[in-house]
């Protein structure tokens, strides 16, 4: 016999490609277990106005491989309160609710931290763009994000190559990186600016523009991470102090729309089952991770407790492959 009766799915925070691959294998799971399945729209604010579906096996057909989610995501500062928790929590007994997968963030995973203490079960899943989640390796919609923006780079370092360009190439990553180092290395850019390592010093940059100009390269492209921003004005600065024309391209939201890739279709459904699976088992107030090799849970403060950093290693190599300030 399962331990839950009838589990909620809600997507909450930022969207991120393969959310509904993800929603898709919970319901599909936990119906394959036993378990009911309702949907709560628009996140924990849905949650508060009772914004509820019933979900069945036909109710996430054709959803595979569409961006954003079904649901619709948002954020609720009422759920920020004691009272908003208690609310949540009390309209969930009513719709006989006893398990919720909640697929987000960290911020979505306090959420879910709030209903476990009020008696509802609850288990995260790690969905978001920016992979900054400390428990797990891998985040459902990174994969997406990167390949959309790697495209759009090397169509950026086309026309910059053409013109002799310089090109500031803005990718979403409010206060991580790993998006930018990843296209970075993979699109080739001379320079590589993430929140956790940039110094600031400008100047370096332009010296370095001034030296590959020099070595006769005809682009010089720097993705720089929305946590540092100001692409335009830096763009405007760099022209000033090299002479060389250049341009700020923001690639913004385009970065999370789209069709999840297959990896990240593949995570999403895995994850998404392993959350149906482990509250048919009994577990509360735990987080999916992807962890060396294996999926696996954790208690969601052991989970927000940890700490993630961008790999020395990796970042030296970025800038090494760069070749960034060489003179030969
Ligand atoms: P993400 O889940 O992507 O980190 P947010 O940080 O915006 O995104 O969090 C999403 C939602 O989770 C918030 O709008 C809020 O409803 C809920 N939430 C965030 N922090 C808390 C908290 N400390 N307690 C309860 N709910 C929270
Ligand atoms: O989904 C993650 C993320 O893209 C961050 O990189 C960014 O800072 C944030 O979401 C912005 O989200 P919104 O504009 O919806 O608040």
């Amino acid at each position: 016999m399962p331990a839950v009766k009838t589990i909620g799915v809600l997507t909450s925070g930022g969207d991120a490609p393969g959310m509904n691959a993800a929603i898709r294998a919970v319901v599909r799971k936990a119906i394959v277990n036993g378990v009911s399945v309702k949907g709560i729209k628009k996140g924990y604010q849905g949650l508060l106005n009772e914004e509820i579906i019933d979900m069945d096996t036909r109710s996430v057909s054709d959803i595979i491989q569409r961006g954003g989610t079904i649901l619709g995501t948002a954020r609720c500062s009422e759920f920020r309160t004691e009272e908003g928790q208690q609310k949540g929590a009390d309209i969930c007994k009513k719709h006989g609710i006893d398990g919720i997968v909640v697929i987000g963030g960290d911020g979505s995973y306090r959420g879910a931290q709030a209903l476990a203490r009020h008696g509802i079960n609850t288990v995260g899943i790690p969905g978001t763009i920016d992979l900054d989640i400390a428990c797990t390796d891998y985040t459902i919609g990174f994969d997406t994000a990167i390949n959309t923006a790697m495209d759009a780079i090397d169509k950026v370092r086309d026309t910059s190559s053409s013109h002799e360009r310089c090109s500031i190439i803005e990718v979403m990553g409010r206060n991580a990186g790993y998006i930018a180092l990843w296209c970075g290395v993979a699109n080739g850019a001379e320079d590589i600016l993430i929140p956790e390592k940039y110094d600031y010093n400008e100047q370096s940059i332009i010296n370095n523009i001034i030296a590959n100009r020099r070595r006769g390269k005809t682009h010089h492209l720097i993705v720089n991470a929305e946590g540092i921003g100001h692409s335009t004005s830096m763009a405007r600065r760099i022209e000033a102090a090299t002479g060389i024309e250049t341009r700020a391209t923001i690639l913004g939201y385009m970065q999370r729309g789209g069709n999840p890739t297959c990896t990240d279709r593949y995570y999403a459904s895995i994850m998404g089952a392993y959350a149906a699976d482990i509250l048919c088992e009994g577990k509360s107030n735990r987080v999916v991770g992807f962890k060396n090799g294996a999926f696996v849970d954790f208690d969601i403060e052991e989970a927000l407790q940890m700490q993630k950093n961008i790999s020395e290693y990796e970042f030296e190599v970025s800038r090494a492959l760069s070749m960034s300030g060489m003179t030969k």
